[in-house]
């Protein structure tokens, strides 16, 4: 933990709760700016976090309160965004163009929010102008209470992965490709942990880069978390001769199955138990390779890591381990649905997850989602969802809400195409605070979607090859679908999701493959409890940010900081309270 508090302190910890009446605070300051790396041989800027790439790891426990003062050091505005963490009650902190202004250049603000009734393993990245294309992710963590058991051993060690695809283009070189509507092409590898392929074939891998290595010891379990932080390509996930034993998505439990390999789409995240049952006599390779493409040209997106045994007789042999066959929507498919909720594990509450019986419940507004290839419209390369491209407005919704400004957005996105012509609009999904949504996904691409939806976990209750019809229906599982925040459309195809609108806030849905949201592929879906929205919704923060029509209540940050009129009363004595107590406790136990 690099620059939080260090909280290894349990009795500590305690003390603090004890003192506030509530759950523990983490603090972390983070600078996020330009550092020099050459993942893959080539000198580049990439978006590190306190120096880091990939940034560091948020490792918290159910309900934990986090505070991160964010230093944008970038030449560009910034938001991070908390990918899965659900902000209950609480978009204001979500970090996307829809609920904050950005950071300007050169500013700092603090994000302040509970992971509240969450576990499992998610990541933070940047969300505006395509800056996740040059880094700035990294892991999160969302420990078990302690008072509720984890369906599965302790593991030995604890090891996140991020795998992606990556350009040597600059994140702003890709932006003006993505633009002028050129095709990205196949990448120029992949990454794992931010740096290139172990050179596992000598026409491919030039010489002389890093690769990462894995260090296990022989005999023991660990839990990789594994988290697709690519621009747009699925990869596949194998370690030559080892099992993966998938048991955690995205903040749900799964029944626990092995598997040789997992197809792992933009924005996804899986933990899988490895044992390091196989003999020292060689390294192993750990493989991402690019998916749903099979032109030469993509040979070379593929990432190669080597699991290292501490009794290790020497490098890692023979070829990589294969992939699935082809590119195979049906294999592909069929692994994605035999992916399962275990509903009798307990997670951030000790009742059972399957004891919210999803399929019980009665939907009350159904919404088919379109997407297409990007398009021209108005002489610019455009991408739409159900007809519409997303227009981010310079005032934020949330605020716009907030300060009941008209004509910033409108509440019509449509529950189906309606209109063949497209256009650019500000149009969002009304939806009903308590209600139960469905969502089909039709995928009128080529190339395979993931589609995200902050401020929520969803049910995924089908997917299939075809145009999904109101018979489609029966084929949903009901039972164990898992509730995730993330799920792949494969080309020509559908997939279908439930969410019970729980959580009130103005919260994003979008594309996670980087090409098709910047150019318009998102929407939002606004939750507002008509009757008592002071109770369903924390009030604005007192740090925020105005920008767009409001940026006249904006003072200049160094007046900010040097009067210190920043942070609320309450924060204020939170962090004065918590600086104490970790003062005085501290010498005390020393
Ligand atoms: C996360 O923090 C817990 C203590 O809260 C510690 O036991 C665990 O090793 C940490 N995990 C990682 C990956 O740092
Ligand atoms: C910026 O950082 C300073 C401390 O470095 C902090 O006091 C202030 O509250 C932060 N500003 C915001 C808006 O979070
Ligand atoms: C599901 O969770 C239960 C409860 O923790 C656990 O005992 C069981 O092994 C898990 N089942 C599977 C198939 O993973
Ligand atoms: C998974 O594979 C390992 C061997 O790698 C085996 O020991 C274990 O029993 C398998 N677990 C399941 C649930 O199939
Ligand atoms: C793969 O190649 C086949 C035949 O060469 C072609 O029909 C198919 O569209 C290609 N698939 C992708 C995803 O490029
Ligand atoms: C949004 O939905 C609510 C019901 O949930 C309804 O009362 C309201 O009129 C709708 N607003 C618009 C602009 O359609
Ligand atoms: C895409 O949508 C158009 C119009 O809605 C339809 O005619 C076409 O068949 C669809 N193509 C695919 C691949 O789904």
């Amino acid at each position: 933990m690099p620059s939080g508090i260090p909280i290894s302190c349990c009795f500590l910890l305690c003390l603090f709760t004890g003192a506030l009446g509530g759950d523990p605070f983490v603090f972390y300051d983070w600078t996020v700016s330009y550092i020099t790396a050459s993942p893959l041989g080539v000198k580049q800027q990439v978006i590190g976090i306190e120096g880091q790439f990939p940034g560091p790891i948020l490792n918290v426990t159910t309900n934990w309160n986090v505070v991160v003062n964010v230093k944008n050091n970038l030449d560009e505005p910034l938001l991070l965004t908390w990918n899965g963490i659900q902000h209950r009650k609480n978009s204001w902190q979500d970090g996307v163009s829809g609920t904050n202004c950005p950071i300007p250049a050169g500013w700092n603000w603090t994000y302040q929010f509970q992971v509240k009734d969450q576990i499992g393993s998610f990541f933070y990245f940047p969300s505006l102008s395509l800056q996740r294309a040059a880094g700035g992710y990294g892991g999160i963590i969302i420990n078990n209470r302690d008072v509720i058991p984890v369906p599965f051993g302790t593991p030995d060690g604890d090891i996140t992965i991020f795998i992606s695809d990556w350009y040597t283009k600059s994140h702003k070189e890709l932006r003006k490709d993505i633009e002028s509507g050129v095709d990205l092409g196949a990448p120029d590898g992949v990454l794992l942990n931010g740096i290139g392929p172990y050179r596992y074939d000598e026409t491919l891998v030039p010489d002389g880069i890093a690769y990462p290595t894995i260090n296990v010891e022989p005999g023991k379990t660990y839990r990789l978390r594994v988290h697709n932080v690519g621009i747009s390509t699925s990869l596949n996930f194998r370690i030559q001769n080892h099992n993966l034993l998938l048991v955690e998505t995205e903040g749900s439990y799964t029944v626990q199955q092995n598997y040789t390999n997992m197809d792992i789409h933009v924005g996804q995240s899986y933990s899988f138990l490895v044992t390091m049952d196989q003999s020292a006599s060689s390294d192993y390779y750990i493989v991402a390779s690019s998916r749903f493409v099979n032109s030469s040209a993509w040979a070379r997106a593929t990432g190669v890591a080597i699991l290292h045994y501490s009794n290790s007789q020497g490098p890692a042999l023979g070829p990589l381990p294969d992939p699935p066959d082809g590119s195979d929507t049906y294999f592909s498919m069929n692994q994605a649905r035999s992916i399962r909720w275990n509903v009798s594990a307990g997670a951030a509450r000790p009742n059972p997850q399957g004891s919210f019986r999803y399929g019980d419940i009665t939907v009350t507004e159904v919404y088919v989602i379109l997407n297409r290839p990007a398009e021209l419209i108005d002489g610019k390369w455009r991408t739409t969802l159900n007809g519409i491209s997303y227009f981010t407005p310079s005032t934020p919704l949330k605020l716009a809400q907030q300060f009941n400004i008209p004509g910033v957005y409108k509440l019509d996105f449509p529950n189906r195409l309606m209109n063949e012509r497209a256009k650019v609009d500000t149009s969002i999904i009304n939806g009903t605070y308590r209600g139960f949504m469905e969502i089909i996904f039709q995928n009128n691409d080529t190339t395979v979607q993931s589609y995200h939806m902050d401020g929520y976990a969803f049910f995924v209750v089908g997917m299939d090859v075809g145009v999904w019809t109101e018979n489609s229906r029966g084929t949903y599982n009901k039972w164990d679908g898992v509730a995730r925040c993330t799920t792949q459309v494969f080309p020509g195809s559908w997939t279908a999701i439930l969410v019970s609108l729980d959580n009130a806030g103005i919260w994003n849905l979008r594309a996670q493959n980087l090409n098709s949201w910047y150019l318009g592929q998102e929407a939002y879906v606004s939750v507002v409890n008509p009757e008592i929205r002071e109770k369903t919704e924390l009030p604005l923060p007192d740090n925020a940010i105005y920008c767009g029509v409001l940026s006249s209540l904006q003072k200049d940050q160094a007046q900010r900081v040097r009067f210190s009129d920043a942070p609320s009363v309450v924060y204020a004595s939170r962090t004065v309270l918590a600086a104490f107590i970790i003062a005085f406790f501290g010498t005390f136990i020393r």
